[in-house]
Protein backbone atom coordinates (compact mmCIF):
# COMPACT_ATOMS: atom_id res chain seq x y z
CA UNK A 1 0.00 0.00 0.00
CA UNK A 2 1.32 3.69 -0.69
CA UNK A 3 1.66 5.86 2.38
CA UNK A 4 2.61 9.09 0.48
CA UNK A 5 1.84 8.97 -3.23
CA UNK A 6 3.60 13.03 -4.87
CA UNK A 7 2.63 13.65 -8.17
CA UNK A 8 4.37 16.03 -10.39
CA UNK A 9 4.82 18.58 -7.47
CA UNK A 10 5.97 22.02 -8.60
CA UNK A 11 6.35 24.98 -6.29
CA UNK A 12 7.52 28.63 -6.87
CA UNK A 13 8.47 31.36 -4.44
CA UNK A 14 8.20 34.67 -6.48
CA UNK A 15 11.01 33.49 -9.29
CA UNK A 16 12.33 30.49 -8.11
CA UNK A 17 11.40 27.05 -8.57
CA UNK A 18 11.90 25.43 -5.47
CA UNK A 19 10.15 22.14 -6.87
CA UNK A 20 10.73 21.30 -10.19
CA UNK A 21 7.92 18.83 -10.51
CA UNK A 22 9.03 15.74 -8.30
CA UNK A 23 7.52 12.50 -8.78
CA UNK A 24 8.17 9.88 -5.40
CA UNK A 25 6.09 7.20 -3.72
CA UNK A 26 6.55 5.71 -0.04
CA UNK A 27 5.40 2.43 1.09
CA UNK A 28 3.61 2.03 4.09
CA UNK A 29 6.14 1.12 6.46
CA UNK A 30 8.79 2.06 4.68
CA UNK A 31 12.12 4.01 6.21
CA UNK A 32 12.75 6.50 3.57
CA UNK A 33 15.64 9.26 3.39
CA UNK A 34 15.58 12.09 1.56
CA UNK A 35 19.13 13.81 0.88
CA UNK A 36 20.13 16.92 -0.57
CA UNK A 37 22.01 19.77 -0.42
CA UNK A 38 21.30 23.00 0.96
CA UNK A 39 17.99 24.54 -0.77
CA UNK A 40 17.53 21.54 -2.59
CA UNK A 41 14.16 21.49 -1.80
CA UNK A 42 13.53 18.85 0.76
CA UNK A 43 12.13 20.81 4.01
CA UNK A 44 9.88 22.68 0.68
CA UNK A 45 8.58 19.20 -0.23
CA UNK A 46 8.36 18.00 3.61
CA UNK A 47 5.81 21.34 4.03
CA UNK A 48 3.86 20.50 1.31
CA UNK A 49 3.42 17.03 2.74
CA UNK A 50 2.51 18.28 5.92
CA UNK A 51 -0.13 21.13 4.67
CA UNK A 52 2.76 23.92 5.57
CA UNK A 53 3.20 24.84 1.63
CA UNK A 54 0.77 24.92 -1.03
CA UNK A 55 1.74 23.44 -4.24
CA UNK A 56 1.99 25.48 -7.15
CA UNK A 57 1.46 22.85 -9.10
CA UNK A 58 0.82 19.06 -8.63
CA UNK A 59 -0.67 16.65 -5.53
CA UNK A 60 0.37 14.94 -2.72
CA UNK A 61 -1.90 12.01 -1.31
CA UNK A 62 -1.94 10.74 2.04
CA UNK A 63 -3.01 7.69 2.36
CA UNK A 64 -6.47 7.28 0.97
CA UNK A 65 -6.49 11.52 1.11
CA UNK A 66 -5.82 14.30 -0.81
CA UNK A 67 -3.52 16.56 1.10
CA UNK A 68 -5.02 19.67 -0.17
CA UNK A 69 -8.76 18.64 -1.00
CA UNK A 70 -9.14 16.79 2.72
CA UNK A 71 -6.00 18.33 4.56
CA UNK A 72 -7.46 17.62 7.66
CA UNK A 73 -7.98 13.92 7.81
CA UNK A 74 -4.90 13.68 5.51
CA UNK A 75 -2.77 15.53 7.98
CA UNK A 76 -4.22 13.34 11.07
CA UNK A 77 -2.03 10.61 9.91
CA UNK A 78 1.23 12.57 10.09
CA UNK A 79 3.50 13.23 12.92
CA UNK A 80 6.16 15.80 11.90
CA UNK A 81 9.11 17.03 13.27
CA UNK A 82 10.25 20.60 11.94
CA UNK A 83 13.56 21.66 10.70
CA UNK A 84 13.02 24.93 12.98
CA UNK A 85 11.80 25.13 16.49
CA UNK A 86 7.90 26.41 16.18
CA UNK A 87 7.03 25.93 19.94
CA UNK A 88 5.69 27.99 22.48
CA UNK A 89 7.78 29.68 24.32
CA UNK A 90 5.76 30.05 27.64
CA UNK A 91 4.30 26.60 28.38
CA UNK A 92 6.36 24.08 29.68
CA UNK A 93 7.83 21.60 27.48
CA UNK A 94 5.23 18.94 29.78
CA UNK A 95 2.22 20.81 28.32
CA UNK A 96 3.60 21.15 24.83
CA UNK A 97 3.58 17.47 24.75
CA UNK A 98 0.11 16.74 26.85
CA UNK A 99 -1.06 19.66 24.79
CA UNK A 100 -0.45 17.87 21.46
CA UNK A 101 -2.00 14.51 22.68
CA UNK A 102 -4.93 16.20 23.49
CA UNK A 103 -5.40 17.24 20.23
CA UNK A 104 -6.28 14.10 19.02
CA UNK A 105 -8.88 13.54 21.30
CA UNK A 106 -6.60 12.15 23.69
CA UNK A 107 -8.74 12.53 26.99
CA UNK A 108 -6.52 14.74 29.94
CA UNK A 109 -5.38 12.00 32.10
CA UNK A 110 -3.90 9.90 29.32
CA UNK A 111 -2.44 12.76 27.76
CA UNK A 112 -0.59 13.31 30.73
CA UNK A 113 0.64 10.25 31.49
CA UNK A 114 1.87 9.83 27.49
CA UNK A 115 3.84 13.24 28.01
CA UNK A 116 5.65 11.37 30.92
CA UNK A 117 6.54 8.61 29.22
CA UNK A 118 7.68 10.76 26.16
CA UNK A 119 9.68 12.98 28.59
CA UNK A 120 11.07 9.53 30.07
CA UNK A 121 12.08 8.19 26.47
CA UNK A 122 14.13 11.50 25.03
CA UNK A 123 15.73 11.78 28.26
CA UNK A 124 14.05 14.74 28.84
CA UNK A 125 12.41 14.11 32.51
CA UNK A 126 14.22 16.66 34.51
CA UNK A 127 13.29 19.68 32.73
CA UNK A 128 9.35 18.46 32.70
CA UNK A 129 8.48 22.30 34.31
CA UNK A 130 10.74 24.38 32.04
CA UNK A 131 10.56 26.04 29.15
CA UNK A 132 11.91 25.16 25.65
CA UNK A 133 14.04 27.80 24.76
CA UNK A 134 15.36 26.91 28.46
CA UNK A 135 17.15 23.48 27.04
CA UNK A 136 19.52 22.95 25.07
CA UNK A 137 19.51 22.77 20.89
CA UNK A 138 19.97 19.13 21.04
CA UNK A 139 17.65 18.90 23.58
CA UNK A 140 15.05 20.92 22.13
CA UNK A 141 15.57 18.46 18.73
CA UNK A 142 14.45 15.42 21.14
CA UNK A 143 11.64 17.35 21.93
CA UNK A 144 10.64 18.07 18.78
CA UNK A 145 10.70 14.18 18.05
CA UNK A 146 8.71 13.61 21.16
CA UNK A 147 6.03 16.01 19.94
CA UNK A 148 5.66 14.08 16.88
CA UNK A 149 5.08 10.78 17.67
CA UNK A 150 3.41 11.23 20.66
CA UNK A 151 -0.09 11.23 18.56
CA UNK A 152 1.21 7.64 17.42
CA UNK A 153 0.97 8.33 13.54
CA UNK A 154 1.03 6.27 10.68
CA UNK A 155 3.61 8.61 9.12
CA UNK A 156 6.36 10.17 10.76
CA UNK A 157 8.13 12.54 8.69
CA UNK A 158 11.49 14.17 10.59
CA UNK A 159 13.24 16.95 9.21
CA UNK A 160 17.01 16.50 9.84
CA UNK A 161 16.10 15.34 13.48
CA UNK A 162 19.49 14.73 14.46
CA UNK A 163 21.06 18.03 13.56
CA UNK A 164 23.38 19.52 17.08
CA UNK A 165 22.26 15.59 18.85
CA UNK A 166 24.68 14.37 20.93
CA UNK A 167 26.33 11.00 19.51
CA UNK A 168 24.35 9.03 22.48
CA UNK A 169 21.16 10.49 22.04
CA UNK A 170 21.79 10.34 18.10
CA UNK A 171 22.15 6.21 18.43
CA UNK A 172 19.34 6.09 21.02
CA UNK A 173 16.97 8.09 18.25
CA UNK A 174 18.22 5.72 15.80
CA UNK A 175 17.16 2.29 18.06
CA UNK A 176 13.78 3.98 18.49
CA UNK A 177 12.96 5.00 14.98
CA UNK A 178 13.61 1.40 14.43
CA UNK A 179 11.78 -0.19 16.83
CA UNK A 180 9.04 2.44 15.63
CA UNK A 181 9.40 1.52 12.01
CA UNK A 182 9.32 -2.64 12.78
CA UNK A 183 6.10 -1.79 14.70
CA UNK A 184 4.53 -0.48 11.16
CA UNK A 185 5.31 3.34 11.24
CA UNK A 186 6.20 5.11 7.77
CA UNK A 187 9.12 7.09 8.65
CA UNK A 188 10.29 9.94 6.13
CA UNK A 189 13.59 11.50 7.50
CA UNK A 190 15.81 14.13 6.08
CA UNK A 191 19.46 14.62 7.17
CA UNK A 192 22.79 15.59 6.01
CA UNK A 193 24.44 12.53 8.08
CA UNK A 194 24.33 10.36 4.82
CA UNK A 195 25.83 7.48 7.31
CA UNK A 196 22.86 8.09 8.91
CA UNK A 197 20.63 7.55 6.10
CA UNK A 198 22.89 4.66 4.70
CA UNK A 199 22.80 3.11 8.29
CA UNK A 200 18.67 3.20 8.63
CA UNK A 201 16.61 4.01 5.62
CA UNK A 202 15.94 0.68 3.20
CA UNK A 203 15.39 3.28 0.09
CA UNK A 204 16.82 6.57 -0.38
CA UNK A 205 15.90 9.86 -2.99
CA UNK A 206 18.45 12.03 -3.19
CA UNK A 207 17.06 15.76 -5.05
CA UNK A 208 19.21 18.76 -6.24
CA UNK A 209 17.71 22.41 -7.10
CA UNK A 210 14.01 21.02 -6.73
CA UNK A 211 14.35 18.02 -8.84
CA UNK A 212 14.69 13.92 -8.09
CA UNK A 213 17.88 12.69 -9.35
CA UNK A 214 17.82 8.85 -8.36
CA UNK A 215 15.48 6.74 -6.18
CA UNK A 216 16.75 3.77 -4.63
CA UNK A 217 18.18 1.57 -1.64
CA UNK A 218 21.82 2.25 -0.53
CA UNK A 219 23.06 -0.59 -2.05
CA UNK A 220 21.88 0.04 -5.57
CA UNK A 221 22.54 3.58 -5.34
CA UNK A 222 26.51 2.03 -4.66
CA UNK A 223 26.63 -0.62 -6.94
CA UNK A 224 25.67 1.77 -9.41
CA UNK A 225 27.63 4.82 -9.01
CA UNK A 226 30.70 3.40 -7.11
CA UNK A 227 33.15 1.68 -8.56
CA UNK A 228 34.24 -1.46 -6.11
CA UNK A 229 32.15 -4.63 -6.76
CA UNK A 230 32.54 -5.35 -2.86
CA UNK A 231 30.10 -5.36 0.12
CA UNK A 232 28.96 -1.70 0.32
CA UNK A 233 31.32 0.07 3.40
CA UNK A 234 30.70 3.62 5.22
CA UNK A 235 31.07 6.35 3.37
CA UNK A 236 30.04 5.01 0.09
CA UNK A 237 26.45 6.31 0.10
CA UNK A 238 28.62 10.33 0.81
CA UNK A 239 30.24 9.54 -2.59
CA UNK A 240 27.06 8.50 -4.72
CA UNK A 241 25.71 11.92 -3.09
CA UNK A 242 28.98 13.58 -3.96
CA UNK A 243 28.14 12.77 -7.77
CA UNK A 244 24.13 12.69 -8.09
CA UNK A 245 24.68 15.86 -6.62
CA UNK A 246 27.61 16.97 -8.88
CA UNK A 247 29.86 18.60 -5.82
CA UNK A 248 32.79 17.69 -4.60
CA UNK A 249 34.50 17.74 -1.19
N1 LIG B 1 9.06 30.86 2.11
C1 LIG B 1 9.99 30.97 1.16
N2 LIG B 1 10.08 32.07 0.38
C2 LIG B 1 11.00 32.16 -0.59
N3 LIG B 1 11.91 31.21 -0.88
C3 LIG B 1 11.87 30.09 -0.13
C4 LIG B 1 10.93 29.91 0.92
N4 LIG B 1 11.14 28.68 1.49
C5 LIG B 1 12.18 28.15 0.82
N5 LIG B 1 12.61 28.98 -0.15
C6 LIG B 1 13.71 28.70 -1.10
O1 LIG B 1 13.46 27.45 -1.70
C7 LIG B 1 14.68 26.73 -1.90
C8 LIG B 1 14.56 25.37 -1.22
O2 LIG B 1 14.59 25.56 0.19
P1 LIG B 1 14.37 24.35 1.20
O3 LIG B 1 14.24 24.95 2.56
O4 LIG B 1 13.27 23.50 0.72
O5 LIG B 1 15.76 23.57 1.06
P2 LIG B 1 16.33 22.30 1.88
O6 LIG B 1 16.64 21.25 0.88
O7 LIG B 1 15.42 21.96 2.98
O8 LIG B 1 17.72 22.88 2.44
P3 LIG B 1 18.48 22.68 3.87
O9 LIG B 1 19.31 21.44 3.70
O10 LIG B 1 19.34 23.89 3.97
O11 LIG B 1 17.46 22.60 4.94
C9 LIG B 1 15.79 27.62 -1.34
O12 LIG B 1 16.37 28.34 -2.40
C10 LIG B 1 15.04 28.55 -0.40
O13 LIG B 1 15.70 29.80 -0.25
MG1 LIG C 1 15.58 21.96 5.01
Amino acid sequence: MVAIRIVNAKKRFQNLWALKGINMEVGQGEFFGLLGPNGAGKTTLIHSMVGLCRLTEGSIQIFDFDSQKEAIKAHALIGFSPQDINLDRFFTIKKILTYQAGFFGTPRKESIKKADHMLELFGLTDKADTQYYKLSGGMQKRLLVAKAVITEPKILILDEPTAGVDVEQRHALWDYLRKLNAAGTTIILTTHYIDEAQELCKRISIINEGELKETGSPQELIAKYCDQKLTAQRGDLEKVFLKVTGRKL
